[in-house]
Order: C-alpha cells, then sequence, then structure tokens
C-alpha cells in the first residue's frame, strides 16, 4: 500500500519537526514547507493527502493558504493549527475550506489528537474524492452510449470493443484525426471490469522527449536538474486502470524500447531509480498514423507495434458512416443548445442533407466545431443552409448542376463532352457573377490564374 502523503507548513522549525515526528510515527509520509509558496509548490507537483498548516507565518498566511489549495484540490483535506484560544481563527479557518482546526499545543493528549483528526481529515478526502469520481462516471460522459453512431461501420467496432473489454489484452486503435479513437479507448474502459479504476491519458505527442519518460514513469528527487520532489508516474496512477497512449505514432526511438520492456513485463524503474516497480495496467493506445510506414521508415520499432497491435480497431472516417452525421448533427446540436441555455434549436433537413453530402476531411472533431460554431452565431431559431459557411453551401449547388451527362449508346468523344462541361460551369459562374473574375474564381474553387487561362483557351466572352 502507497503511505498516505502529508505536508506540514510551518515558518516554526520546532513544531513542524515534532509534527513530522508524530505523524511519521503513524505511518504518513512527510514533506515539510516552511512558508505557503514553498507549500504550493509540493500541492502542484506532488500527490498530497493532507495538508497541516499553521495559520501565521511570514508571507501568506495559512488561512489564505488553504483558500488556495480549497481551490485548486477541492478534495485535497487541510488542518489549521492555530494559537491558543483562536476561537476566531477557527472560524475563519472553517469558512477558507479547513477540514479542522486544531491548537498549537504539544502535551500527550495532543499527540493522539493530532493522529487521530490527521487520520480522520485524511478519509474525508479520500471519501470526497472517490465520491467525485463515482459522480463523473454516473454522468457517464464518456460511456458506450455517449459513442453516437448507427452506422454498420461503427457497429462492427463497438462490437470489438466490447467484446475485449473482459480482457486485458493491449488494444491499438488507429484512424484519421478526429474520429473519436479517444472516445473509443475511453468506452473500451468503461465497459472493463477496470471502470472503477482510473483511466489516465498520456499524449506521447505533446510532451518533450526528456520530460515523457519521467512523465511515464515517474521520477526520484534529485534525478535531474529540477527534480525537486520524489514524483510517481501515470504508469503508477493507472494501477489496476487503463492507461491511454495517445499518438503513440509520435514516441522517439529511445522511449519505445523503455515502453516496451513496460509492457512485456509490466515493471519499469523511475527516473534516476534502480527499484523496479511493478503494476497492473491495461494498455490501449492509439495514432493517426500509419504505424507500418513508420517501421519502413525506421520511425517505429516493429517489436513494439507488435507488443502494441494484439487487437487492431480502426476507427472509420465519417465519409464511410453512412447515415452517423444526421445523428451526430442532432446530438451536437442539443448539447450546445444545452450549454449556451437557448431555446429549442432545429436545423432544417436542406442543410442537414447538405451536411451529409460533405466529405468532412476533419471528421467528427470538424462536425462538432460546426455545429458549435453554428448555434453560436445564430442565436436562435432554425439553422438553415444559408448559415452554412461558403464551402458547404457551394458544394451542393455545384453536385446539382454537375450531374454529369449519360454515356449514349453510341458512345461519345470524352474529350469534347468534358470541355463543354467545364465551358458550361464557368460561364454560368461569370455570368453568375457578371463577368467579375475573382468572384466567379471563388465560386468554382479555382484559383484566378486557372480561370484566366480556361477563359482564354475557351475563347469564352460575355454575349453581347
Ligand atoms: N461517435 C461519437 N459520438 C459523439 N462524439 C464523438 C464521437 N466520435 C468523436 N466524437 C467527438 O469528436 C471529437 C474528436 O474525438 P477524439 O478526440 O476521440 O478523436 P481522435 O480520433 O482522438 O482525434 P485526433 O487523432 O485528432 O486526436 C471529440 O470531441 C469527441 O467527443
Ligand atoms: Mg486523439
Amino acid at each position: 500500500m502507497r503511505k498516505t502523503h502529508v505536508l506540514v507548513v510551518d515558518d516554526d522549525e520546532n513544531y513542524r519537526n515534532a509534527v513530522q515526528r508524530i505523524l511519521q510515527r503513524a505511518g504518513h509520509r512527510i514533506t515539510t514547507a516552511h512558508d505557503a509558496a514553498d507549500a504550493m509548490r509540493t500541492v502542484s507537483t506532488e500527490h498530497v493527502d493532507l495538508v497541516m498548516c499553521d495559520v501565521k507565518m511570514p508571507g501568506i498566511s495559512g488561512l489564505e493558504l488553504v483558500r488556495r489549495i480549497h481551490e485548486a484540490e477541492p478534495d485535497l483535506a487541510c488542518i489549521v493549527i492555530t494559537g491558543y484560544g483562536g476561537a476566531e481563527a477557527s472560524v475563519e479557518a472553517l469558512k477558507a475550506g479547513a477540514f479542522w482546526y486544531l491548537e498549537k499545543a504539544m502535551d500527550g493528549d495532543s499527540h493522539d489528537v493530532l493522529r487521530r483528526l490527521a487520520a480522520q481529515a485524511i478519509e474525508h478526502g479520500q471519501l470526497k474524492a472517490e465520491n467525485r469520481r463515482l459522480q463523473q462516471e454516473l454522468q457517464g460522459r464518456y460511456h458506450f452510449d455517449n459513442v453516437i453512431g448507427q452506422s454498420p461501420a461503427l457497429r462492427n467496432v463497438l462490437d470489438v470493443v466490447s467484446r475485449v473489454a473482459e480482457t486485458d489484452s493491449t488494444v491499438l486503435v488507429t484512424g484519421e484525426s478526429g474520429t473519436g479513437k479517444e472516445v473509443i479507448a475511453r468506452a473500451l474502459h468503461f465497459s472493463s471490469p477496470r471502470a472503477e479504476r482510473p483511466f489516465i491519458t498520456v499524449n506521447c505527442g505533446a510532451i518533450p522527449e526528456e520530460l515523457l519518460e519521467s512523465e511515464l514513469f515517474g521520477h526520484v528527487k534529485g534525478a535531474f536538474t529540477g527534480a525537486t520532489h520524489h514524483r510517481i508516474g501515470r504508469f503508477s496512477m493507472a494501477d489496476g486502470g487503463t492507461l491511454f497512449l495517445d499518438e503513440i505514432g509520435d514516441m522517439s526511438p529511445n522511449l519505445q524500447v523503455k515502453l516496451l520492456r513496460a509492457l512485456q513485463d509490466q515493471t519499469f524503474e523511475p527516473v534516476g531509480s534502480s527499484e523496479t516497480q511493478r503494476v497492473d495496467v491495461r494498455i490501449v493506445a492509439a495514432t493517426n498514423q500509419n504505424l507500418e510506414i513508420a517501421i519502413q521508415e525506421k520511425r517505429f520499432r516493429e517489436d513494439l507495434f507488435y507488443r502494441l497491435n494484439v487487437i487492431p480497431i480502426e476507427s472509420p472516417s465519417l465519409r464511410d458512416r453512412d447515415g452517423d452525421v444526421a445523428l451526430l448533427v442532432q446530438h451536437f446540436l442539443q448539447r450546445f443548445c444545452e450549454r449556451n441555455s437557448r431555446g429549442p434549436c432545429t436545423i432544417s433537413d436542406d442543410a442537414v442533407r447538405q451536411l451529409m453530402n460533405h466529405d468532412w476531411p476533419g471528421n467528427v472533431r470538424e462536425l462538432e466545431n460546426l455545429i458549435e460554431r453554428l448555434v453560436v452565431l445564430r442565436g436562435e431559431g432554425e439553422i438553415g443552409i444559408e448559415d452554412l459557411p461558403a464551402n458547404l453551401r457551394q458544394t451542393a449547388s455545384i453536385r446539382e448542376s454537375a450531374a454529369p451527362p449519360k454515356v449514349p449508346e453510341a458512345g461519345l468523344s470524352f474529350h469534347s463532352v468534358v470541355d463543354r462541361f467545364e465551358a458550361d460551369l464557368i460561364l454560368q459562374a461569370l455570368e453568375h457573377t457578371h463577368w467579375n473574375k475573382n468572384q466567379a474564381a471563388k465560386l468554382l474553387g479555382l484559383n484566378r490564374t486557372t480561370l484566366l487561362e480556361k477563359i482564354k483557351k475557351k475563347g469564352l466572352s460575355p454575349e453581347e
């Protein structure tokens, strides 16, 4: 079992040491700080279970410290140590968010009170944290039901997810950006027997190489410049739960070796330590890169790939999910309307049809962002085609007018039909814009030079 970690904050060294001795004997791990700033540094870099702090300290007072901690870490219990008869201070302490207060005395009885109070405060904090976690889970933001879509492509994926959720097998989720790889990873965790344990994410692409190792495996105090405290890594945080290694394709070759070892025997050493640690984590990795190409280009280790790719899941792109666009549109519409507390928000059938025709290179994320923008910009009432951004309106008008001619039995001359077809589109755009070539080029999605060349080549001119 991990030792509970108590931070003792007091500018009075004698008292600090006395509290440290008493609590250490009760089995806690102790860190001390001589002022509030020092304490805040520890709280922001390490996991702390209890803060015991003096009221009167030079600089930021103990009460202000409690207020700041309460804001940043509402579940972290604080006990305030007041002077003799500090009735007023004790009321203030509770108001600031302290769990309880204690008079500064050091006789035999008070040792006992101190130990018991510390144990109660820690338990209270842990219960609060547990409660919050359960509530979040109940809200089920990431549960299966919230993976929107009925398309066969998505159903196949969810089918695999529900079958592998029971196991501890490593899963590799691939797919284009914005297709919901993280959504799939969370659905997997929260429908697995590990659901009550943590789901921990590491974005391997966003963290610089030199920090990523300590992020994953933790470090000991003094392991490198700036490592002023012992710190646990994400592998340990995820113990009993799931570790989601996002953007795995961006991991440096050096770290790939260390990760491979951690995956093979579920052991690792924190940076700067030779002590081997063992954890029980289920790994889900994700990438939008093609790892087979990365292997050929020697950017990704083949052995790591096979270790990760035990259960491959490909998150389908939105254009391959027949019918899902309409469902997602309704889902996001409802969500953003609620969030913006606006009246019933609807979208016209025409507009939905238009969205279904788009090919969504940014996938679900692009659709989500668009709906949010439309809700905010529209304010109230129905969203119609005219509210859609120009590129989405255009696709349809071009598509409609661009139905190609049928190939007759007798055949046709491909080049001349295409030529005429092009000329027709260009003429329409020019007439529509009263021969404003800039605007016509925009309407056609061509650059101006290309349009001018075509006009010249085809000998097009305004009809008299
Ligand atoms: N099936 C779905 N139902 C509801 N929301 C979804 C679905 N798929 C994706 N989303 C939403 O789309 C956004 C993008 O999803 P996510 O972050 O999981 O994509 P990703 O594949 O990890 O993208 P990237 O490769 O860019 O990291 C998120 O806001 C997510 O909530
Ligand atoms: Mg992602």
